[in-house]
């Protein structure tokens, strides 16, 4: 990209300023530069002015969930169908492991953090030994998309190749990068980590279907005949992946989308659960569920938004073509943000300053005319890594680790 494109393209979005100290920048720090403002979507700042209005949502109004009594009285059946598609090559499962991993604070991506208390056990090796499982199973290999970002790429697939892939076949694992967006302050003005870098972060988990577009590995997904993606976070380490019952389950209804979820823990979880919107299925976040969805109960008396998503889902390939043109709701999510003061130091705050612009998975769910939401039991497949300490952190995971026989 030339000067003058850059400038264009950063003016038409309000961020000439990004381009000031570009005279005193040597030559590499200016093809550095510009490098970055070609590959970085700026049209997302201005979004900035959304973050303090509520989320508007439509007619919310209870969706069945397939509970755990039904998935053991169908399991040989469904295990079998899934056991078929997965044979037939018609599923593939792609990580997301591009996010920042900030709660937890660690250097690095997430997926290389060492859980181990005796021995060195990575987040990656308890998700490709998960895998495994299933190729084990189902005598097949199994195509993995993993989903990096410029933050944590190289690393990410150094560390993967040094550790020859826990086992897992080289030649089944494609890497693909996700978008960056600017991350800006409470004006929507990006900032600057250095005179030539300008403070960036990944795009959030929404785009990552895209994201595999852009970065070419749909051709694998097409030629491989793969029909359904198994989409995953990286920070689950009892993760079922590719699941041959669950994807039975969810052939067998016939939705287009099937989506892990456990019973809620108290009715106040910080979960997201599952719901039909305006009569499409969706997700209301904790903090969009009001006192009187919480008190609701179905016919059995439970209550009817007792179910939260574990960013586990199933999508149909073609339906996420589909939903390619269309535009997905964009979260200002306020955070700490890394900026280079006017003395041009790095500032590290220690408290918000401004706002990342994310898309998220869970908001193409809405996007699929049906969904299966498919109960989990928590102790089993529920162990997320989000804190360094207390709730969803790496001792309740290890905890839950051992209860099911890891050895740590
Ligand atoms: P989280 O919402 O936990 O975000 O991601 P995070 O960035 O990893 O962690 P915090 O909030 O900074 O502590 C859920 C899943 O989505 C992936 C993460 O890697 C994780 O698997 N993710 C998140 C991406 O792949 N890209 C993103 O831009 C954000």
């Amino acid at each position: 990209m030339t000067y003058q494109e850059a400038y264009q393209k950063v003016e038409q979005a309000g961020q000439a300023h990004v381009l000031q100290f570009y005279d005193s920048l040597t030559e590499t720090e200016k093809q550095e530069l510009l490098q970055q403002i070609a590959e970085t979507d700026f049209t997302v700042t201005a979004a900035f002015g959304q973050a303090q209005k509520p989320v508007e949502k439509g007619v919310i109004t209870p969706l069945t969930a397939m509970q755990i009594p039904e998935i053991e009285a169908g399991r040989a059946a469904f295990e079998q169908k899934g056991v078929e598609a997965l044979r037939a090559g018609k599923v593939g499962a792609v990580l997301l492991a591009g996010g920042m991993g900030t709660r937890l604070g660690a250097d690095g991506p997430k997926g290389i953090y060492d859980i181990g208390l005796t021995k060195p056990v990575y987040i990656f090796e308890c998700l490709l030994h998960n895998l495994l499982d299933v190729v084990k199973q189902a005598d097949v290999w199994i195509h993995l998309f993993i989903m990096t970002s410029d933050k944590n790429h190289d690393t990410t697939v150094r560390f993967l190749k040094e550790h020859d892939y826990f086992g897992y076949r080289e030649d089944y694992i494609a890497f693909f990068k996700q978008e960056m967006v600017p991350a800006t302050d409470y004006q929507g003005r990006a900032y600057m980590e250095s005179p030539s870098r300008i403070s960036t972060s990944p795009n959030g988990n929404g785009g990552w279907y895209a994201s595999m577009k852009s970065a070419g590995v749909l051709d694998i997904v097409h030629r491989a005949g793969i029909e359904w993606l198994n989409v995953f976070a990286v920070d689950n380490v009892l993760q079922r992946i590719a699941d041959p019952c669950f994807v039975g389950a969810v052939l067998s209804t016939g939705c287009a989308c099937g989506a892990k979820v456990v019973k809620k823990n108290a009715p106040d979880e910080k979960v997201g659960v599952m719901c039909l919107e305006d009569g499409r299925p969706g997700i209301v976040e904790y903090y969009e569920l009001t006192e009187e969805l919480m008190n609701t109960k179905d016919e059995a008396g439970e209550p009817a938004y007792n179910f939260g998503v574990i960013l586990n889902y199933l999508f149909r390939e073609k339906d996420l073509e589909e939903m390619l043109g269309k535009e997905m709701p964009l979260h200002v999510v306020e955070k700490k943000i890394p900026y280079m003061d006017e003395t041009g130091k790095l500032v590290q705050p220690e408290s918000p300053n401004g706002y990342k612009y994310e898309t998220l998975a869970l908001d193409m769910v809405h996007k699929t005319k049906s969904c299966v939401p498919y109960e989990v039991v928590r102790e089993k497949e529920f162990a997320p890594i989000k804190n360094k300490e207390g709730v969803d952190s790496v001792e309740t995971a290890r905890a839950l680790l051992q209860k099911n026989g890891a050895i740590l």
